[in-house]
């Protein structure tokens, strides 16, 4: 398939800001055949469902509140995602944790960004957990996400150095610069079938 005849659709997830959707929007939205369908968040107030209403994308938004519980929360979820033909599922810092029925529903098509060099400092504020830790190099990792916290097969990871004095502002810019740059560039790959799961081993991604 050349990619001018790829049709790929994408949902993104997200509970704050949208640096990242915004980056998949600028580089990725309405190029050789990709199109984000629909944004969703957990928060109404988030930013990012407004970067979205001004790029005339299709919002919803799922707050727990609302819902029984977190799996009828997914379900909800999964069913509008569903109805925008969606082929991937992007979380981008969405900050809820997605049900197994959800994970089972689109297995391996749901990515997420982890602002660390994973399995280092998985779970909430990974930037705050490495500079607590003291390492020298910290990075970004893009991966499918699994059942576990932050515990599914990586696909492309960039390492950010941490200078001896770097305050936490500057390393989180310097992190966010290289998830702009690495969430795009994972995303095209899957959106071109470059990337698959291993036969041999479900953990390990080859990129082709
Ligand atoms: C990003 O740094 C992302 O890696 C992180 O939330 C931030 C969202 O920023 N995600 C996680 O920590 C997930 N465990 P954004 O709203 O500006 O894209």
């Amino acid at each position: 398939m050349s990619s001018s005849d790829l049709s790929f659709r994408i949902v993104v997830l997200a509970s704050g800001g949208g640096t990242n959707l915004q980056a998949i929007l600028d580089r990725l939205h309405g190029h050789d055949g990709v199109e984000v369908v629909g944004v969703g968040s957990d928060r109404p107030g988030a930013f990012a469902l407004e970067r979205a209403r001004k790029a005339g994308i299709e919002t919803a938004t799922f707050p727990q509140e609302d819902f029984d519980d977190r799996e009828s929360r997914d379900t909800a979820m999964a069913d509008w995602i569903d109805s925008t033909g969606a082929d991937l599922v992007v979380l981008a810092g969405y900050m809820q944790l997605v049900s197994p029925d959800f994970v089972n529903r689109f297995r391996n098509r749901i990515l997420n960004i982890h602002p660390a060099l994973l399995p280092s400092f998985p779970g909430l504020d990974a930037i705050g957990q490495a500079l607590e830790h003291g390492v020298r190099v910290t990075g970004v990792t893009v991966h499918f996400v699994d059942e576990g916290t932050d515990t599914g097969p990586v696909i492309l990871q960039r390492a950010v150095e941490i200078p001896p004095g770097v305050d936490r502002r500057q390393l989180e810019e310097a992190i966010h610069a290289v998830e702009h740059e690495i969430y795009p560039e994972a995303i095209g790959m899957v959106a071109r079938g470059r990337v698959r799961i291993a036969a041999d081993n479900p953990r390990r991604v080859i990129v082709e």
